[in-house]
């Protein structure tokens, strides 16, 4: 078993979920990978996590979640990660398959198995509702929850809504709610932590497959970032909840008090943070996160990739 904090990885791949898998598998000790509805319909999501786990030589099982938020019809990210999730990107062929077990079964049974879990969260928070849903005792089990999801600022699929909170706001509220430890890597800090072409490049110097792979997967989403008027670069949104969990000391993170906003008309799915000086507003229930050290954070996602 590897050393490093026991992580449970709920993911979306996703260009960004399919680089924080190689980080958590790197820095923790991956246990499981439990799959969710987001950036693509349920069965590329899982596709591409078991994809990924077997690229990874993962010792995790891969377990398939939910396919619909709580509320609603499900949506995609398709005009950013493709209709795939992975855009263009193939991963290497392998012969892994799909746990039977479902991913909410597997959350309360491995984190009644073991204590001192921290679950990461990189998709909708669908899976993690319904485990709690189910198991409230599971918030106050697990040693923390650290989402990439929300923003202390502007959103990205609406003015104030960012799309992990957007896809599925009731589940958000639940894990808000729940009482757990959550640290929250919002849009406001991510975007601080920006791939580029240079970044693709030293990915292709290196002889391991892995580090082919996560370039392609820069090259995707840099191609797709320009045509949609973006640039060639992107934002490493989910590997920072991961960083968040095994390198904390890279971010600056301050307690708030953090609600979802699951009615308004143009604003369902925003993250309200309080940020009110004033004394007597609400306890604080979140980390949010504000600050990271992008360089160092780099250095890691790289030398994660490399390392054959
Ligand atoms: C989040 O949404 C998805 O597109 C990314 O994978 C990330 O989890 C950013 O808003
Ligand atoms: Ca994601």
């Amino acid at each position: 078993m590897r050393d490093g904090p026991q992580l449970i990885v709920d993911c979306d791949p996703g260009h960004d979920d399919a680089l924080a898998l190689g980080l958590a598998h790197e820095h923790g000790n991956v246990l499981g990978i439990t799959s969710v509805s987001g950036n693509a319909p349920l069965d590329d999501t899982t596709r591409n996590a078991l994809g990924m786990a077997a690229l990874l030589g993962s010792s995790a099982e891969v377990y398939r979640g939910e396919a619909r938020p709580l509320v609603g019809e499900p949506r995609h990210a398709g005009g950013v990660h493709g209709t795939g999730g992975l855009g263009r990107v193939a991963l290497p062929k392998h012969d892994r398959v799909i746990s039977e077990l479902h991913a909410v079964d597997y959350l309360i049974e491995a984190t009644r198995k073991r204590s001192n879990v921290w679950l990461v969260p990189l998709g909708p928070l669908t899976n993690i509702a319904r485990a709690i849903e189910r198991d409230p005792m599971l918030a106050s089990r697990v040693a923390g929850i650290s989402l990439m999801g929300g923003s202390a600022g502007a959103g990205n699929v609406t003015a104030v809504a960012e799309f992990n909170i957007w896809a599925d706001p009731e589940a958000a509220q639940i894990v808000m709610a729940s009482g757990a430890h959550i640290r929250m890597s919002g849009l406001n800090l991510t975007r601080q932590w920006q791939s580029d072409d240079a970044i693709a490049a030293r990915l292709k110097e290196s002889t391991s497959v892995k580090a082919q792979v996560a370039a392609a997967i820069l090259d995707d989403i840099h191609d797709r970032m320009e045509s949609l008027g973006r640039g060639r670069r992107a934002a490493l949104h989910d590997p920072c909840a991961v960083l968040a969990v095994t390198h904390p000391e890279l971010l600056r993170f301050e307690g708030r008090h953090v609600t979802i906003e699951t009615e308004g008309v143009y604003t369902r799915g925003m993250t309200v943070v309080d940020e009110r000086p004033t004394p007597g507003i609400p306890e604080a229930n979140v980390e949010v996160g504000y600050q990271i050290d992008s360089k160092s954070a780099m250095e890691l996602l790289l030398r994660a990739f490399e390392r054959a």
